[in-house]
């Protein structure tokens, strides 16, 4: 697939037509489905269960990429895997055993991601990288759409890149929040592999999500 691949967060999308939503970003040429799940506790927002992502699962067969914002993490991996998760991704601080928490995600048959916050350094990954099949670089403090992208997380996704690519792993990186189309190229120079975008996918209402996803990935 060219890169970057988009992933829209459906959290910008309209709650009250959720299903219509995914199939309007999944025909406007999304890559992935973005799913922000948060509990009010790790983060200070509260989003949707696996339910909501069971009940979605039919509106797309695109890769469900559900980004846990949870604590404790551990009990919440077999119900997204069974509810149709593709990636599901966890922050190290969201958990005792992060290391163990991946190997479980990998055994549920879903590939594994790892998300670092803006103040957690690239460093954690250093005994995790071999485990795992994303890295989602957070480019805001996770809890809200609609944030402004944090510059210094550009260094981060330069030094992720170049990690994978010294040890040859098959890892990619994602990014998360405040990505629009001026970020997005940034994020892309950096070595990004994956953008997540709310905001700037959902902006105008559904005539506008192919031309805002192309935007995007710059090709307008
Ligand atoms: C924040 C979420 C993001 C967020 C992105 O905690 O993980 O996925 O919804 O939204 P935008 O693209 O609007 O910054
Ligand atoms: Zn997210």
């Amino acid at each position: 697939m060219a890169r970057p691949l988009i992933s829209p967060s459906i959290l910008s999308a309209d709650f009250a037509r959720l299903g219509e939503e995914v199939r309007a970003i999944d025909e406007a040429g999304c890559d992935w489905i973005h799913v922000d799940v948060m509990d009010g506790h790790y983060v200070p927002n509260l989003t949707i269960g696996p339910d909501v992502v069971k009940a979605l699962r039919p509106h797309s067969a695109k890769t469900f990429d559900v980004h846990l914002m949870v604590t404790p993490v551990d009990f919440w991996l077999e119900p997204f895997a069974k509810a149709g998760a593709d990636i599901i991704t966890v922050h190290p601080e969201a958990g005792p055993h992060i290391h163990r928490t991946v190997q479980a995600t990998r055994a549920l048959g879903c590939k594994a991601g790892v998300s670092l916050n803006p103040g957690t350094p690239a460093k954690m990954l250093d005994y995790l990288i071999e485990e795992i099949d994303l890295v989602l670089v957070m480019s805001v403090n996770p809890g809200f759409g609609g944030q402004s992208f944090i510059d210094s997380q550009l260094r981060k996704i330069a030094a992720i890149r170049s990690m994978i690519d010294k040890g040859g792993h098959e890892v990619l990186i994602e990014v998360d929040g405040g990505v629009n189309a001026e970020t997005a190229r940034l994020c892309v120079d950096a070595g990004a592999d994956v953008l997540v975008a709310g905001s700037a996918t959902f902006k105008g209402g559904p005539e506008h999500y192919a031309r805002n996803i192309a935007a995007l990935r710059g090709e307008s």
